[in-house]
């Protein structure tokens, strides 16, 4: 019993680590707390992006499919995040 109490807390926690809002917090340096702005005057605004093309872009900055002249530092944004990180963004930025 104790053993599954623990585990549905570690999924509680979980869950909480991939709160769109709070992994936001490391991008609005550059990309504007709104995503309203041109990341190092470099990026596109992403603020209101589909979800999917949000997906899309984060998971081809992991595997180098994605990206533009600065690819690599977005590369280094995105290396740690999960699965569930990248969509918790992209649902966050998409509702900008
Ligand atoms: C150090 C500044 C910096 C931080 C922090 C940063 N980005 Fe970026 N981001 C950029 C730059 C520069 C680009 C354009 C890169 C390129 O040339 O493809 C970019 C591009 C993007 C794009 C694609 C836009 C386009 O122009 O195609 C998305 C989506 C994105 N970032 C999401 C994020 C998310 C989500 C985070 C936080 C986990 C984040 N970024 C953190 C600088 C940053």
């Amino acid at each position: 019993m104790k053993k599954i109490a623990f585990i549905a807390l570690f999924a509680g926690l979980t869950t909480l680590s991939a709160d769109g809002a709070s992994l936001y917090k490391k991008c609005a340096s550059c990309h504007g707390a709104n995503a309203e702005k041109s990341a190092l005057g470099k990026s596109q605004i992403i603020a209101g992006w589909d979800k999917s093309k949000l997906v899309n872009a984060m998971n081809g900055y992991k595997n180098g499919t994605y990206g533009g002249a600065m690819k690599m530092i977005m590369k280094g944004q995105v290396a740690p995040l999960s699965a569930a990180d990248v969509d918790a963004l992209a649902t966050y930025i998409s509702s900008k």
